[in-house]
């Protein structure tokens, strides 16, 4: 009995204790901003000045570096676009592409697309046999599924026209990383050894870390070729990959192993500035990529279809709320299959689509208790018509400029296949084409003509690079990885916030869903919904399907007393950092 009673005043003393330290680090996390939320609501890392949130914690370390030097987010961008291509070389690249957006401090907008394009000898069937069969996988793996890179130019034009620190200095933090080593995390020890057997089968030359027999967390990992191909880009920006010894080593790569890029389709390459598509949603005004990208016209439409909905006042968790936005999900996805691919070769109505009464009108026919199956939707006549693995990072610098940049090599590692001796992969970028009218890409989405391959031409993408204004002053940056579902992820991880009053932590680490028109059913990820939810929802006519984590948002919130909260995607090694 005496026993009894002394353990259980242990118990009461530690408990104590634990109370005391809970009550300590409460009072410290009051003093960063955080009173506004409850316990189940709390707010990310919080920085006053600047930030940078990226998939890996050693690249927003390299853009935090860059802002205390005094460089701005453009700066940044680049720095941390050249350190991702070192550390997280599943999908940060110089052999990929991507989109750019900026809202400089004085409320200008810009983007820029550095998106892959078609070889030169590319064509419509390149990817089927004689019965017109698609052969499986070569748009997917391999040097044929590679179109021609467009992250070194797209980043010495937006150095070019905004940089202020030497391009020396932007590049010199991924030389170091990769030609001094820096120590693998879990995820992407596993990612190596996980691919392995898919490097050795594509590669004509396998680097060395590749043909080590297992890679730990925590290994040092160096990559010296690719130090030297990022120095000869330092000496001489675009042309240090374009022209010269790295262009000399990627040709061969082709020729080695069958692929189609040519020094002519390397020369010629060019990443091109466009307008950005802005749309409105209530107070939020919306800055995201138009064309080659669906992800800004997809995300504003899907906006313009929900705003009539009094969304606050369902319950973010009910199948009311999963329903109606499904529902407008097929719509909207079902109008990219027919109307979305590159402006330079297909006439995108853009602005038929972003009309705010076309939007509402293709919500004419929601049901808010029957699921319309996607064999019955169509995509819209828009007025007027006659008739087209990744990841993603954002900053903000202390002057308040912007950027949002959301760049991919497409599938985890791209085609697999490192160009010999200069030690980067490539993309397998082709797979975003239509290879064929009505069968899916590796995201499961279908096109036709509007995303048909032609040389030169770039391939449909998903991407959305995102800022978001409320009352004219810049209130988020935000984007993801996820292929098809990275239009879903952004749009619910802005409702989270802005309809459901979630922190932007929280806003990106709660569980989604998604719909894509075909196929017609709706995937969650585990947790997302509880039984009785998934029964409304089946009852209503949906099909469901499960899956494993998706997307990886990561994105910036500025808060009313001006300063900053990052959101920084769980699901990965992704880091917020600032001060
Ligand atoms: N590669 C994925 C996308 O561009 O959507």
């Amino acid at each position: 009995m005496y026993r009894i009673m002394r353990i259980a005043i242990i118990k009461y003393i530690c408990n104590l204790l634990v109370s005391i330290v809970l009550l300590l680090e409460t009072s410290t996390c009051q003093m960063s901003d955080r009173t506004d939320l409850d316990q189940d609501n709390p707010r990310g890392y919080i920085a006053e000045e600047a930030m940078v949130v990226s998939a890996h914690p050693l690249a927003s370390e390299v853009g935090v570096d860059i802002l205390k030097k005094g460089g701005n987010a453009i700066d940044a961008a680049i720095a941390v676009q050249f350190a991702l291509s070192v550390v997280y070389p599943a999908a940060g690249n110089i052999g990929g592409g991507g989109f750019m957006i900026i809202r400089s401090n004085d409320g200008s907008i810009y983007s820029l697309d550095f998106r892959e394009k078609a070889p030169l000898k590319g064509y419509r069937d390149m990817y089927l046999d004689s019965n017109g069969e698609v052969i499986k996988d070569l748009s997917r793996n391999g040097h044929l599924a590679s179109g021609v890179p467009g992250v070194v130019d797209g980043m010495d034009k937006a150095h070019q026209k905004f940089g202020t620190l030497a391009w020396e200095d932007l590049i010199q933090p991924a030389i170091d990383l990769a030609g001094n080593g820096f120590p693998l995390t879990r995820r992407e020890a596993i990612g190596l050894n996980n691919n392995q057997k898919a490097f050795i089968e594509s590669n004509t030359i396998s680097p060395d870390f590749v043909l080590r027999e297992e890679w730990s967390a925590g290994d040092t990992i160096r990559y010296s070729d690719l130090s030297e191909t990022l120095t000869r880009i330092k000496v001489s920006k675009r042309a240090g990959f374009y022209e010269g010894p790295t262009a000399d080593l990627i040709v061969s790569e082709m020729e080695r192993g069958g692929g189609l890029i040519s020094l002519e389709d390397l020369t010629s390459y060019e990443a091109i500035w466009r307008d950005p598509i802005v749309g409105q949603y209530k107070d939020y005004k919306i800055i995201s990529m138009g064309p080659p990208s669906a992800g800004g016209i997809s995300l504003v439409q899907l906006l313009h279809m929900l705003e009539p909905f009094p969304l606050s006042e369902y319950d973010l968790d009910g199948a009311q709320y999963i329903h109606l936005l499904t529902e407008a999900e097929k719509r909207v996805y079902a109008d990219r299959a027919k109307y979305l691919g590159d402006m330079d070769f297909f006439d995108v109505p853009i602005k038929q689509l972003l009309n705010r009464t076309y939007n509402e009108n293709r919500m004419e026919d929601f049901d808010p208790v029957h699921a319309k199956p996607s064999d019955d939707i169509f995509a819209g006549e828009p007025l007027a018509y006659e008739s087209s693995e990744t990841t993603h990072f954002s900053i903000v610098d202390p002057y308040g400029n912007a950027v949002a940049v959301t760049t991919t090599l497409n599938g985890g590692y791209g085609s697999k296949v490192f160009v010999g001796g200069a030690g980067f992969l490539l993309n397998n970028e082709m797979d975003d084409f239509s290879i064929k009218p009505g069968t899916p890409n590796m995201f499961g989405l279908i096109g036709g003509d509007a995303n048909a391959i032609e040389p030169e031409k770039r391939m449909l993408s998903s991407m959305t690079p995102t800022i978001v204004e409320k009352n004219n002053d810049l209130y988020m940056v935000i984007g993801s990885p996820g292929g098809s579902k990275i239009i879903t992820s952004v749009l619910q991880s802005f409702l989270n916030v802005v309809e459901f009053g979630q922190s932007m932590q929280k806003a990106v680490t709660y569980k989604r869903f998604h719909h894509q028109w075909k196929p017609d059913h709706i995937m969650f990820e585990s947790g997302r919904m509880d039984d009785e939810v998934k029964e409304d929802l089946l009852v209503m006519g949906h099909k469901l399907m499960i899956r494993g984590p998706y997307s990886r948002v990561d994105a910036i919130l500025v808060l009313e007393n001006g300063s900053l909260e990052g959101g920084a995607d769980p699901r990965g090694d992704d880091a917020a950092s600032g001060f």
